[in-house]
């Protein structure tokens, strides 16, 4: 495995892979690596001859009052785990080496950056975008991989490349939880064990509201109330910063109990100070 700090180097490999004819995957994480990005790195290894892993805990995406300075960080345990896994190589360049001093343009894809984490962290899906098209051309690979965890990211991701005829294939794969229902994270570093375990609520509360929204009995408001009440009566989570049911592609609202198609029923809670997305996806036949 070969740890790339420049950008010259990325893509003198990149080519070289492109032009013995192999089949090259993009794995963009900030690091920290946990069985979610490692899941990510084994469907790349089973469609790709070359996996590329980059490592950048990108500033741009963190707010003002947001945890850039203390998320979560160990290189050194991050490369031995690539490594184990497949990984060819790692991009894990300095900040200098992804804005220069007088960056000045940035992505934005609008409307479906302004709802959910969007309302509640201004400026991160553009800080998101703009560092995820600047991997993409950094390592122009056949395809990327991205968890579907960060389900709003994911959606934004592919419209972005869509609408910027992005050359890659943008492939997601299944969060992957801990036993007790938890989506892995990064961030989950900074839970204690009695938080971990009540945080599987999450997930708890966001299946039973799609198996309320499949059986037809309530509507998307009731199912919202009371799934609001739950986190509220649980008395450890401080605050849900939302909980929505939205068109799975459009991240529209969905209001009536006559849906079809895919519906995504996502939620941001606080537990301890700590801040934890997820999701699940409902399909019914239109
Ligand atoms: O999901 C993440 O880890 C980050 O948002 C990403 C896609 C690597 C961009 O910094």
């Amino acid at each position: 495995m070969k740890i790339l700090t420049k950008i010259s180097q990325c893509r003198k490999e990149v080519e070289a892979a492109r032009r013995q004819g192999l089949v090259t995957g993009l794995v963009p994480t900030m690091g920290y690596l946990h069985q979610g990005h490692l899941s990510l790195v084994k469907a790349a290894g089973d469609q790709c001859q070359k996996i590329f892993l980059s490592i950048f805990v990108n500033p741009i995406q963190f707010g003002p009052g947001e945890d850039l300075q203390k998320y979560p960080r160990d290189p050194e345990r991050d490369m031995a785990l690539a490594r184990e896994n497949g990984v060819d190589y790692v991009f894990y360049p300095e900040e200098g080496q992804m804005y220069a001093k007088d960056h000045l343009t940035y992505v934005s894809v609008e409307r479906l950056a302004e709802a959910m984490c969007g309302a509640h962290r201004p400026g991160h899906f553009r800080g998101v975008a703009t560092v995820v098209l600047k991997l993409f051309n950094i390592i122009p690979a056949h395809k990327a991989y991205f968890g579907r965890k960060d389900y709003q990211q994911l959606v934004i991701i592919k419209k972005m490349a869509q609408d910027l005829n992005v050359n890659m294939e943008i492939i997601d794969c299944p969060t992957v939880r801990e036993s007790n229902g938890l989506a892995l994270s990064s961030r989950n570093k900074y839970l204690s064990p009695a938080e971990r375990e009540n945080a599987s609520i999450i997930y708890r509360v966001l299946k039973d509201s799609g198996k309320k929204l499949l059986s037809g009995k309530k509507d998307p408001k009731t199912i919202k109330k009371e799934a609001l009440e739950e986190f509220e009566d649980s008395g450890f989570i401080k605050k849900t910063e939302y909980f929505d049911i939205r068109d799975a592609a459009t991240l529209e609202e969905v209001k009536t109990a006559g849906w079809a198609g895919d519906i995504v029923i996502a939620a941001a809670v606080n537990i301890g100070g700590t801040r934890l997305i997820d999701n699940v996806v409902v399909s019914k036949k239109k």
